[in-house]
């Protein structure tokens, strides 16, 4: 990760230039509620001293007075200061955190399959909400905290040169004496943190497995590795924890031998007739305040490093560029739409940006897919078959180009796939994919995806000509009803049938289905066959299928094995050929999947 730092700082003036008024607003305030906390103890040396000399009541009443207005001043403009430094950070990362979100979904499989999901969550939140106390606390508290000791060692100096000396020595020396420890406990602290990160990893991916856990009766075994894991956990947060008692206690005992100097030196002044006794305990009450400061700053510079290394790595992410690049001088024709794969082949890295880790061409393993080559002509459907793990979800990537193929060319729609624009691609193929992702949304949002401007008379319109009318209508609250994590859960048949709707809805020149490999509901084989026939009317279509009956439509079929194509051609004639595979397939009249 070879982020500049120039890089790093551009990210930041590009955040936060907008910004500027808020920020310079927050600084001023900053700097009143300041001086108002450097003036407090004048005013009560102030008092001090007149009632020492036995001055007026109604002086010492006024210093009183504006001591507690000071006060109460002081307070509500730091609380100012504190909600502009608050919208400073918000403001500034929010927009990074769409920015991020925004590019995160714009890279590629390859990248996302190398950076999993909790990853990328600790980029775009972790990282980001760290900068984000960052911009709002760190600046204000340590330029505040900055500004204070200047102040009050500029205060000390003006009323004594010794007490000036002495204080400045003193804080220099608790601020080297506090970055030692600290240095020692912040090494054992991210141990913790880390530890914790991998509890939650672990977790994460146990949960998501609850239902094959406990179908294989692994849960002891689960319990077994947690407790292994909390049991190595517990010595690392005891340390950490140790770490910060030492930390707290050095700091205390820094504050404490720093109070009583200051006490004793304003005692000594005073014995020695060189300052009143309002200057002495102005002399202790700075010291006092000194505490503060000291361990703000150095709390600060840990934050800092914190926030540097989080905006590297932000900025490590927005650098990544896609590997696959688009250069669209094309459009996709309306209609149905014709596909052609010539010689096309495939292996998962391959797609990896030059430089990266790539494999030894020699030890590389077979490809994927090699020397794919078919025709689909517009208004067809090919059937796809072969075994599990021969290629054919990978077929559909390649066409979909989620990633660009090693060797050979692919046309869609009479262009070449590298000259059309990915979004029209997208937008003009519509996917039923093998597990569709059900939202925890409304049935409405799943099958809309979100897109507010379908209104309900056209879904149903597109429910209708599916035949799903009844599937929805059987929900318990009909297109509001909640599904997903939290509402109601579907069979991998009803999720392939909603998604079924979902691609009708944006009516795709070109369908690709893949179909579920697990055996449907007989109720839910038949809505999906009647689905399916409406989806491909008039469109072209590539189905991967694991049932014969889906096979029925197709016009040509393709068959692939380990990556390669074993037989191609048209439904009616490898039907009639006693010698083709797919004529043997049909006599046993096995799931498509398990042939042979
Ligand atoms: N993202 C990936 N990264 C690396 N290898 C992969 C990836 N996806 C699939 N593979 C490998 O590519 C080969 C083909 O996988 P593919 O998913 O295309 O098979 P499939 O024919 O769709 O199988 P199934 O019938 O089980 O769905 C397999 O050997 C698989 O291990
Ligand atoms: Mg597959």
């Amino acid at each position: 990760m070879n982020v500049s730092f120039t890089y790093s700082s551009g990210l930041l003036r590009r955040y936060l230039a907008p910004l500027w008024r808020p920020a310079l607003l927050m600084s001023a305030l900053l700097l009143v509620a300041i001086a108002i906390e450097l003036i407090g103890p004048q005013i009560m040396r102030s008092f001090i001293d007149t009632a020492e000399r036995g001055g007026p009541a109604s002086a010492l009443a006024n210093a009183a007075l504006l001591f507690i207005a000071a006060a109460l001043v002081g307070q509500a403009v730091r609380i100012g200061a504190a909600y502009m430094s608050e919208i400073v950070g918000w403001a500034a990362t929010n927009r990074l955190r769409g920015d991020l979100l925004r590019h995160v979904l714009g890279l590629d499989l390859s990248f996302h399959k190398q950076h999993p999901p909790g990853a990328l969550i600790e980029r775009i939140d972790g990282d980001v909400t760290a900068l984000a106390n960052f911009f709002s606390q760190f600046v204000v508290a340590l330029l505040g905290n900055l500004l204070l000791l200047i102040g009050v060692l500029a205060l000390l100096w003006r009323e004594d040169w010794r007490a000036g000396l002495g204080v400045s020595i003193y804080a220099l020396v608790t601020l080297a004496a506090l970055n030692t420890v600290q240095r020692v406990g912040s090494a054992r602290w991210q141990a913790a943190l880390q530890s914790e990160a991998d509890l939650g990893g672990f977790l994460e991916e146990r949960l998501r497995a609850t239902e094959d856990i406990r179908a294989n009766g692994a849960e002891l075994h689960i319990l077994r590795q947690l407790d292994t894991l909390l049991t190595s956990q517990l010595a690392v947060l005891l340390r950490a924890f140790l770490a910060r008692t030492y930390i707290f206690i050095t700091s205390q005992a820094l504050f404490a031998v720093g109070f009583a100097s200051g006490l004793a030196l304003g005692a000594w002044l005073y014995t020695q007739g060189q300052a009143t006794i309002g200057t002495a305990f102005l002399i202790t009450v700075y010291v006092g305040l000194l505490a503060r400061p000291l361990e703000g700053i150095r709390n600060q510079a840990e934050d800092m490093q914190q926030a540097s290394a989080g905006l590297a790595r932000v900025a490590a992410l927005l650098g990544t560029q896609p590997v696959i690049r688009e250069q669209p001088s094309a459009e996709l024709p309306s209609g149905p739409l014709n596909v052609t794969f010539a010689g096309v082949t495939f292996s998962y890295g391959d797609e990896l940006p030059a430089g990266g880790s790539q494999a030894d061409p020699t030890t590389q393993p077979d490809h994927v897919l090699q020397d794919i080559a078919f025709d689909l002509p517009a208004g067809h459907t090919l059937g796809v078959l072969g075994r599990t793990g021969s290629g054919k979800t990978t077929l559909i990537r390649l066409l979909l180009r989620l990633y660009d193929p090693g060797a050979g060319g692919i046309r869609l729609g009479g262009h070449n796939l590298r000259d059309l624009a990915l979004s029209d691609v997208r937008r003009r193929v519509g996917v039923v994919t093998q597990d569709v992702q059900i939202f925890g949304a409304s049935a409405r949002e799943n099958i809309t995806l979100f897109d507010r401007q379908i209104d309900d008379a056209a879904i149903w319109r597109v429910l209708e000509a599916l035949g799903l009318r009844e599937l929805i209508e059987r929900l318990p609250q009909g297109l509001d009803t909640r599904l997903g994590s939290g509402g109601v859960g579907l069979s991998a048949g009803q999720a392939q049938l909603l998604a079924c709707a979902r691609v009708f809805l944006r009516d795709p020149g070109l369908i690709i289905l893949d179909e579920a490999s697990s055996r449907l509901d007989p109720a839910s084989e038949a809505l999906l066959e009647r689905a399916i026939d409406r989806l491909l009317a008039g469109r072209s279509a590539v189905i991967i299928a694991h049932r014969l009956a889906t096979l029925r439509r197709a016009d040509s079929i393709l068959v692939l094995d380990h990556g390669r194509v074993a037989e191609f051609g048209p439904r009616a004639t490898l039907a009639a050929d006693p010698h083709s595979r797919f004529a043997e397939l049909i006599r046993l009249g096995e799931d498509a999947s398990t042939y042979r």
